[in-house]
């Protein structure tokens, strides 16, 4: 396999797709800082009231440019989206991940991309969040257990990054790996068989609404998050999402999930949201918002979580009770 550290992306690029040098200049001063900084800031920014928010700010800020995709929900409150999370590797209750996730080191941090692909690669997480201005989208983030969010997400469409790669025809599914050494993960629960994966099905990455995320409220991804690179495909339940991503395979068959491996019945391969198929345990009608309200509301579920326009003709003609 052939090992590139860096570069390689830039080299796709014409001139006037390059991030503006002011983007780039900013986010050279945000890196630095962080470098300079240590992980022991981001550590401290995700304990609530240790550091006043503002004094973390600068060195955390994303330069961001608008994006067409956005949904005029109510945002759900940065606090709530950064204490209330899955990510079973630090932790099985959702208080945990803020809590334990600043063992996870950020920096340096490296993509592998691999399988069925022209170009297989390891790559800077710097070099992949500069090929493509960061966009800011609102997506409705719709978990499988009925509760949602509505997000800011920063990134860029995933299937940029994927026609940079040049996937072989053959490539049918592409699958995400995370991290998961003791190093960074120590207290990881057992029973599980690490590292969490997840996949898509080619045409659903390329799908322009799945989102490579590399933050969210305009601030790089808190580690509990997802930090430093995630998949956000908001179409889907959240376990699809994978969080700190350090591989990227390409393959012809459709890759092991995490989720599917322990349950094949209650988490299926697509996982798209459809309020007319409820898990075995519970309906998934309808969904508990989590917004600003201290009494979140209950509200129906949408087919597709609400992008039916964008994502319903890629399973026309599916039975989606079968395929859910
Ligand atoms: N990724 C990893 N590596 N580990 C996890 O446990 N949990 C998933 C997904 N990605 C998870 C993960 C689940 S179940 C959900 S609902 C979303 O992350 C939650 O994302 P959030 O915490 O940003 O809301």
């Amino acid at each position: 396999m052939l090992i590139r550290i860096g570069g390689s992306l830039e080299g796709k690029v014409g001139s006037s797709e390059i991030t503006p040098k002011e983007t780039f200049l900013n986010r050279r001063n945000f890196l630095t800082g962080v470098a300079a900084l240590g992980v022991g800031t981001l550590a401290l920014k995700q304990v609530p009231g240790l550091l006043h928010p503002d004094a973390v700010h600068a060195d955390t800020k994303l330069t961001t440019v608008a994006s067409k995709y956005t949904v005029p929900d109510a945002q759900t409150p940065f606090a709530k989206a950064t204490t209330y999370n899955n990510y079973y590797e630090f932790g099985t209750d959702k208080s945990e991940p803020a809590k334990n996730a600043h063992t996870l080191r950020t920096r340096p941090w490296t993509v592998q991309v691999s399988g069925l692909v022209k170009k297989p690669q390891t790559i800077d997480i710097d070099t992949i969040m500069k090929y493509r201005p960061i966009e800011s989208r609102v997506y409705r983030h719709r978990c499988v257990e009925a509760w949602s969010m509505v997000i800011p997400w920063d990134g860029y469409s995933l299937g940029e990054f994927i026609s940079a790669m040049e996937p072989l025809p053959s490539a049918k599914f592409v699958q995400f790996i995370s991290a998961s050494d003791n190093k960074n993960m120590p207290d990881k629960p057992g029973g599980y068989d690490w590292p969490y994966s997840e996949g898509l099905r080619m045409d659903e990455a390329m799908n322009p609404l799945c989102l490579l995320t590399f933050g969210c409220y305009g601030e790089v991804l808190p580690n509990q998050n997802g930090a430093p690179i995630r998949v956000v495909s908001p179409w889907k339940y959240g376990f699809k999402n994978g969080k700190a991503i350090v591989k990227i395979v390409f393959t012809d068959k459709q890759p092991r999930t995490l989720w599917n491996e322990i349950s094949s019945n209650e988490y299926g391969f697509y996982s798209n949201v459809n309020p007319t198929v409820d898990h075995p345990r519970w309906s998934q009608a309808h969904e508990r918002r989590i917004d600003s309200s201290p009494f979140p509301k209950t509200v129906p579920t949408q087919m597709f979580n609400g992008y039916v326009d964008q994502v319903a003709s890629m399973y026309a003609g599916m039975d989606l009770k079968k395929n859910f």
